[in-house]
């Protein structure tokens, strides 16, 4: 059986080298550009590999140079030629620069419309258009090299983990609801009027079973889907490196993600990283960096002056420690020269988004004099004081919050990223991983008046701590561990209870009734009863370590078929409508929104 195409490709454009001179060889791909010098058609031929360069010469083939004398941005052509050198006329700018491929022959396999925009590595086109046209932005250079790393990635993940043991176990995507701490999606049942099922936020639940099954060591490339509010990190469908493992410690999980972890930076950017990576708890790691996600590249450590304030003559700041709140302080070395006071005012209003009711600051001028909306509040010695607890010298800025613990930690933590951008503290280049260990097990939840599992409510207890969940549940810390880099969350794990009863305790803390917990979960709680191994397990976000490692700034730029913040595919128009017959087979009305 034959297609129409009138020649078989032999060789990848981006490959021909000096080397190739004298062969002849059969190419194809797009027009990346044409250009008519002195009676000879020259084509940019482009495929994955990269560019070559086509001279069609009437002398040589004019049948192929009138064909080609037609071709326009975007045409699929297959060509026949012999490599010739382009003696002085080399084009630095690509690898193949050194030579052209003589054409002979060449068939037009498809003509293309004029793009939307130009299939080049810098353009300002509008993401939305980009979106739109996804398959001609998959034809530009960064979004080739970002979907190339991507399955280089995955292939240095799957074959490290398969050389440790671990096998390659698919769950269902029709399920159950996991709970992950989103919203679920939800599928109709056609055959099942009104009732549903959930796609999996995470394969938490059925990883756990097959440990109970004895699979010992599993690991799975597992889409998760969460209906959450989007951010640049953060997707509605999204994949997990997902793993599992019985009879095993945090080390043993820690020590399996460093090895996976070494191998795709080594073999996929030849990045040698250290291991073992830091550790650090999460109490450390919010009270000296104010987020669970430090990103240690650079130093600025939060002051703790919340004993100094309480005391102090500025109301705002005593009264926040009056009510049980702290007050920290946030000193950019240096960042007093840099920042003007029209740029101080913005950065104070971009970080009371985070929750603070005000962020006041303090600039110590080259010649020492002090310049704040504060100072006038507080007595000499108070001002002395507090410059010798934060360490205040000439060309300094310093932030202070005063106000709930959970509201400090998150607006300084956040603007202490802000800063460490802003003053160029931030070597690119650099890939810094750290533990964060010692979750709280639980979050509480003011609007719910209730606690939330800070992980998920299958993370077990540190054993020193188990004792505290009678009665102070918010002490109790949770084997879980975060894994950080470069201050992004890329991966979260942690040992789960592998005990019956103390998983209906906690489902209990957490609010769940035993009928809730018997309906959601009864079939967990039953299988947990017939000899469970201890285990633990860990997923990394494999989407944000694409990002990171490819330098990008949105996980949009790594998904081959992204969804838009609002959650909508421009490509295919998704979500949208169905038709009546579809709805009433599922059983479903409609009610317009009014709004
Ligand atoms: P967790 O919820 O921490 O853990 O998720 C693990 C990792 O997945 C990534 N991630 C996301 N990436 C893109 N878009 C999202 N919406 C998104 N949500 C999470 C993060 C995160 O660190 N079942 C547990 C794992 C376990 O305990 O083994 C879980 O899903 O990088
Ligand atoms: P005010 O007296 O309200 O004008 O506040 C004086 C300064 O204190 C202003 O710069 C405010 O931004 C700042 N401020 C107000 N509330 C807080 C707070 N909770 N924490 C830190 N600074 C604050």
């Amino acid at each position: 059986m034959k297609t129409s195409m009138q020649f078989h490709r032999d060789t990848y454009c981006g490959t021909l080298r000096a080397e190739h001179e004298g062969n002849e060889v059969v190419v194809a791909g797009w027009v990346q550009s044409y250009r008519d010098h002195g009676g000879c058609v020259f084509i940019d031929l482009r495929d994955r590999t990269g560019i070559v360069q086509l001279r069609f010469d009437p002398s040589v083939a004019e049948g192929a140079h009138s064909v080609a004398d037609r071709l326009r941005h975007e045409d699929v052509v297959i060509v026949k030629g012999a490599v010739v050198s382009r003696g002085d006329n080399t084009n630095d700018r690509l690898p193949t620069g050194a030579i052209e491929i003589s054409a002979l022959e060449l068939q037009v396999l498809s003509k293309a419309k004029t793009p939307p925009f130009l299939i080049e590595d810098d353009i300002d086109t509008a993401e939305l258009v980009r979106l739109k046209y996804r398959y001609l932005d998959l034809r530009r250079g960064p979004l080739q090299e970002a979907l190339l790393a991507r399955a280089k990635i995955t292939g240095v993940v799957r074959r490290t983990l398969e050389e440790e043991g671990f096998l390659d176990l698919e769950t269902p995507i029709l399920l159950k609801s996991t709970p992950e701490g989103a919203r679920d999606f939800l599928v109709p049942s056609r055959i099942h009027p009104g009732e549903f099922y959930a796609l999996p936020q995470s394969p938490q639940i059925l990883k756990q079973i097959f440990m109970i099954s004895g699979f010992d060591r599993y690991y799975q490339i597992a889409r998760c889907f969460r209906d959450e509010d989007l951010r640049a990190d953060r997707q509605p469908e999204f994949t997990q490196v997902d793993v599992e493992m019985s009879f095993v410690e945090p080390d043993d999980v820690m020590d399996i993600i460093e090895s996976v972890l070494t191998n795709v930076f080594k073999e996929v950017a030849n990045k040698d990283i250290t291991t073992p990576f830091p550790r650090m708890t999460y109490a450390d790691a919010v009270g000296t960096y104010g987020l669970d996600r430090p990103d240690l590249r650079f130093g600025m450590p939060l002051t703790d002056v919340t004993d100094w304030a309480a005391n102090c003559d500025f109301k705002v700041f005593a009264s926040a420690v009056e009510r049980g709140g702290i007050v920290k302080a946030l000193r950019a070395e240096g960042g007093g020269v840099s920042t003007s006071r029209t740029e101080i005012d913005r950065i104070v209003k971009d970080h009371c988004a985070w929750g603070a009711r005000g962020i006041a600051w303090i600039r110590k001028n080259e010649d020492g004099s002090l310049q704040s909306p504060i100072v006038k509040f507080f007595s000499e010695t108070e001002i002395a004081e507090l410059q010798e607890a934060v360490g205040l010298q000439n060309g300094d800025l310093v932030f202070f919050v005063a106000d709930q613990t959970s509201v400090v930690h998150n607006t300084l933590g956040n603007l202490r990223n802000t800063l460490g951008r802003r003053l160029n503290l931030i070597d690119d280049d650099e890939f810094n991983f750290v533990w964060v260990t010692e979750f709280p097990m639980f979050e509480w939840d003011e609007d719910e008046q209730r606690h939330n599992a800070m992980h998920h409510p299958f993370t077990a207890p540190l054993s020193e701590d188990a004792s505290l969940l009678g009665e102070t549940p918010a002490k109790v810390r949770a084997l879980a561990y975060d894994v950080v880099l470069n201050g992004t969350e890329i991966g979260g794990g942690s040992i789960r209870i592998h005990d019956s009863e103390l998983q209906a305790r906690v489902f209990e803390l957490l609010g769940i009734s035993k009928e809730e917990a018997e309906a959601r979960f009864g079939f967990f709680m039953e299988a947990l009863r017939y000899g469970t191994p201890p285990h633990g397990g860990i997923a990394l976000g494999l989407d944000r370590l694409v990002m990171l490692l490819t330098g990008k700034p949105s996980i949009r730029d790594v998904i081959a078929f992204p969804k838009t913040q609002r959650g909508t595919c421009l490509m295919t128009e998704s979500p949208g409508p169905v038709g009546s017959e579809q709805l009433e087979e599922l059983h479903i009305d409609v009610v317009p929104d009014d709004n």
